[in-house]
């Protein structure tokens, strides 16, 4: 009797370890599409982008200090939503040591400074990721992923994971708001916004086609506040018109994801933004315990082109109190407040991963934009 106990457990162990080592079904891993604001090192790789974080003082309040490719002294919002619910953090697509192993425990953040939901946003960076490129990229993982562990397998890990899709401000700050992008005298104000709905509409929907079941949708900020607008007009005010675009944005995103939500079989995906919380925290910094909101902490004196933050800038005495860490980019504190909104607004819980051997219902009603 006591020897067939034994033999069961070791059996059970030996069925667990089969199913830890070879049932990927288990892990909850999350893929990032975005921009600078979620770049972790994409750029890097690109020898001729001219939009990278590859000098100091990029990073210098991450892990060893040296830079990193985020484009903040700190972590990226995505960073800070992720760990608060228990998800690594995915490496870079371009990390050359990423292979099968990494992506299944890990995930992938195909995000790219400079990138926009339009393929021609940014393209004076030269090298970049739109978001249809980081789809396609997407899709050569999951090829990748299918020949390692079969279709079946690929299928539930893939539904299984988390989706970041968050892009838009160089959709406006680099093509249609510059004169050189033909967007600009294209489109108009609703037009543009059309424009990008459409098309984020097919990139979305591409994404469920390919597995994507949870997934959320970060909306734009007050971009008109970052200092590089800011230099635009003589006082020094935020550019009222790209903030006014920006809300405009949000109001049309917020109605597309609750639109797609309930029409996408199984699909849950969330809207937030955490543009009313940054608008204040730019308006009253004290309340916030920050004491600048308008200046780049790393900056280049007077010199005010669009990458300042070199090695010869000079850093501002406490990092944690300025919004914004270079020209275009929060700091790392500015980041943890919005991640800590969207987190309060869309309810995000720490994911148990022991939990999800059978799969998280997906067919919970559309939760609808907020
Ligand atoms: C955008 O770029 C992708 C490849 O990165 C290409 O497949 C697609 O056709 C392009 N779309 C448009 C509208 O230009
Ligand atoms: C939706 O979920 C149900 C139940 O898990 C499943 O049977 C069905 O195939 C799913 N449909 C799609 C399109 O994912
Ligand atoms: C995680 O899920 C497992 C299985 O459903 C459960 O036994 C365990 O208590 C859960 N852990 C937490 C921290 O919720």
């Amino acid at each position: 009797m006591i020897k067939s106990k034994v033999e069961i457990l070791i059996s059970t162990c030996a069925i667990f370890l089969l199913f830890f080592v070879h049932g990927y079904d288990c892990k909850i891993v999350q893929f990032i599409f975005g921009d600078s604001l979620s770049d972790v090192g994409n750029n890097n790789y690109l020898s001729k982008s001219l939009a990278r974080a590859s000098l100091p003082w990029y990073g210098i309040d991450f892990g060893n200090g040296l830079p990193n490719g985020r484009f903040s002294n700190g972590r990226t919002v995505a960073d800070i939503i992720g760990d608060s619910m228990g998800l690594p953090r995915p490496p870079a697509f371009l990390d050359p040591s990423l292979n099968e192993d990494i992506i299944l425990e890990n995930g992938v953040n195909y995000a790219s400074g400079g990138g926009g939901i339009l393929n021609v946003t940014g393209s004076y960076f030269i090298q970049k990721f739109g978001l249809y490129k980081q789809i396609e990229l997407f899709q050569g993982t999951q090829e990748l992923i299918k020949a390692k562990i079969g279709k079946a397998k690929a299928d539930k890990f893939f539904q299984e994971a988390q989706y970041v899709v968050a892009l838009g401000s160089n959709d406006f700050i680099n093509n249609y708001l510059m004169p050189i992008y033909s967007d600009s005298w294209t489109y108009t104000d609703d037009t543009f916004i059309q424009h990008l709905m459409e098309t984020l509409r097919k990139q979305l929907t591409l994404l469920h086609g390919l597995g994507a079941r949870h997934l959320m949708v970060f909306g734009l900020g007050p971009m008109g506040c970052i200092p590089l607008q800011r230099v635009l007009s003589s006082s020094g005010g935020c550019q009222d018109r790209t903030n006014k675009l920006a809300l405009s944005f949000n109001r049309a995103t917020s109605q597309l994801i609750s639109d797609l939500s309930s029409s996408l079989p199984n699909a849950t995906y969330k809207f937030g933004d955490a543009y009313d919380v940054v608008n204040d925290l730019i308006s009253n910094p004290n309340k916030y315990g920050f004491t600048n909101s308008d200046l780049p902490c790393c900056s280049f004196g007077r010199i005010r082109p669009a990458l300042t933050c070199i090695p010869a800038s000079t850093l501002c005495k406490d990092r944690s109190k300025y919004v914004f860490w270079d020209e275009y980019h929060p700091s790392d504190s500015a980041n943890e407040l919005v991640a800590n909104e969207l987190i309060k607004k869309l309810g995000f819980k720490p994911i148990n991963q022991t939990g999800s051997a059978s799969p998280a219902p997906a067919m919970a009603p559309a939760p609808g934009g907020n």
